[in-house]
């Protein structure tokens, strides 16, 4: 059985228990990062842990994440991933325990600090080649989406139409612009340019769509960081996605509509093919 990490304590997964009065379960009130690890060394921890600082300092929870590098590494190690290809460590912080009542705690509660670690099984190269396909639906997160909170109910909602119409994301859409997907960023090729939303209070800053920007930047692809209007992305040479556990994945078809002509594009293959080559993956 797999080991996780619940406050402090390594624990086979099933003895594992939360409080009903834990403010994760009441509220949804904490975050939470998901770092990738290739061949069991963590890829830009130091970017996940600056943005979980920031969160933690956003929500006010008093918590110093740095040693979770150590418990992510056990994770892998305990868990037996230490060596696969790709594997993932997901580490959610909340309020901690307290009768329910919506303002914080007073005096503060410990917060309370669950991990797990998983493999993640990346497409084969035959079927990423084939591209996949998107839906669009309205933005319904708060105005807040650079906070990586776990209260993702507007993300789960949009992801379960994409499930129910048989593709694999969905675009969310505010103001006519198209955002990013349910749980990773957005680009889009024009004429040879790529494009993806600036970093705002609307996205979540995503540390494989900074990693991506490196890699066009080194590959000499130009880069225009601006908003997409939906009705511009459809008319796009390409569309892919990037994420901890998307990596980078094309799109080609959005809704109705074929992107490009209709295949995977050279840009995304050739950040792709970096990005495998870089991580080693
Ligand atoms: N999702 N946008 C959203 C809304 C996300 O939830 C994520 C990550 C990203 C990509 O961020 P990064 O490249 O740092 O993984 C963008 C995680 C993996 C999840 O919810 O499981």
């Amino acid at each position: 059985m797999s080991v996780v990490f619940l406050n402090g304590e390594y624990l086979p997964k099933d003895t594992a228990r939360v409080s009903v009065n834990d403010r994760g379960f009441l509220f949804a009130d904490g975050i939470y990062e998901v770092t990738p690890a290739y061949r069991g060394r963590l890829f830009r921890w130091d970017h996940h842990l600056a943005r979980m600082r920031k969160g933690l300092a956003a929500i006010a929870i008093d918590y110093d994440a740095a040693p979770l590098e150590d418990v992510k590494l056990e994770l892998l190690a305990r868990n037996g991933l230490a060596d696969v290809p790709v594997a993932y460590v997901y580490v959610q912080v909340t309020r901690g325990v307290a009768p329910r009542t919506h303002a914080f705690p007073d005096p503060p509660v410990q917060p309370t600090v669950y991990a797990f670690a998983n493999e993640y099984h990346r497409p084969s190269m035959d079927n990423w080649a084939l591209g996949s396909r998107a839906i669009t639906a309205p933005d319904q997160r708060w105005a807040r989406a650079d906070i990586k909170a776990i209260a993702l109910l507007p993300n789960v909602l949009a992801q379960q139409a994409a499930v129910d119409a048989g593709v694999i994301n969905t675009i969310l859409v505010r103001d006519g612009i198209a955002i990013e997907g349910t749980h990773n960023n957005l680009f889009a090729v024009f004429d040879g340019v790529l494009t993806t939303a600036p970093k705002s209070n609307y996205i979540l800053h995503g540390v494989t769509r900074d990693f991506v920007i490196e890699l066009a930047g080194e590959l000499g692809i130009p880069l225009e960081e601006r908003a997409i209007p939906l009705s511009e992305l459809y008319g796009a040479d390409e569309v892919f996605f990037t994420g901890t556990t998307t990596e980078v994945r094309p799109a080609i078809r959005v809704d109705d509509r074929m992107i490009g002509d209709g295949h995977v594009g050279p840009v995304a293959r050739a950040l792709f093919e970096k990005f495998l080559e870089v991580t080693g993956g």
